[in-house]
């Protein structure tokens, strides 16, 4: 389903432009890498990207007035559940509260997919990412030793931990104004 959208939250400027998410379709494979490239150290291959446009997986876009694609989000719907995969935002489209549309976005598949949880994997260095999860009303339940491939300050490669972190589908629609009355 399209939707015209704005971040959520009134008392913040607003960025000034109406954004659609869709899905993702193959089409949007070059845009969507080229975000995923600039904005990652260790990005996802195309064919990770590819992979993920199958019904076993929700893929979806945000897209600006220009058609432009601003950012995405992969999930993994298991039973009961949903796992976060990837979401990502063009290095313009950040800190203008755009990630909220893509997780209103996620938490409403969540809502279609009947998930009652949400989990994620984030890297503790990643502290944009920390404090948007946070901010959202992620917590950290578990970390998983050694789980992101990463460099350290000499360059040499080594291993990075990932935080996970999870919240109840009910507690995030509620914190967002979006659950059933
Ligand atoms: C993680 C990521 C999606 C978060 O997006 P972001 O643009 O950095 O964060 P937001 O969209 O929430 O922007 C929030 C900031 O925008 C600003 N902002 C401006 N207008 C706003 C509005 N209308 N609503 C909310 N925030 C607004 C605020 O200053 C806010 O900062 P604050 O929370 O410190 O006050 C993005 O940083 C990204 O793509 N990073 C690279 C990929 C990555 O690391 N992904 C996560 C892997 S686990």
């Amino acid at each position: 389903m399209n939707a015209r959208l704005r971040p959520g939250d009134p008392a913040r400027p607003d960025p000034g432009q109406d954004f659609l998410l869709r899905d993702m379709t193959a089409s949007d494979l070059d845009a969507v890498m080229r975000i995923e490239t600039a904005v990652y150290p260790f990005p996802w291959s195309r064919g990770n990207f590819a992979d993920s446009l199958t019904p076993q997986y929700v893929a979806r876009v945000l897209v600006d007035a220009d058609g432009e694609v601003a950012g995405y989000f992969i999930a993994m719907p298991g039973v009961e559940e949903m796992h976060l995969l990837n979401v990502s935002l063009a290095p313009q489209a950040q800190q203008r509260g755009l990630s909220l549309l893509l997780l209103d976005s996620l938490l409403a598949s969540c809502r279609d997919h009947g998930a009652q949880l949400l989990w994620l994997e984030v890297r503790p260095s990643n502290t944009r990412a920390l404090h948007v999860y946070e901010q959202f009303g992620f917590y950290p339940i578990a970390r998983r030793r050694d789980y992101y491939p990463s460099t350290d300050a000499q360059g040499r490669t080594c291993r990075e931990d990932a935080l996970v972190m999870s919240a109840t589908v009910a507690d995030l629609l509620r914190r967002r104004g979006l659950a059933a009355e």
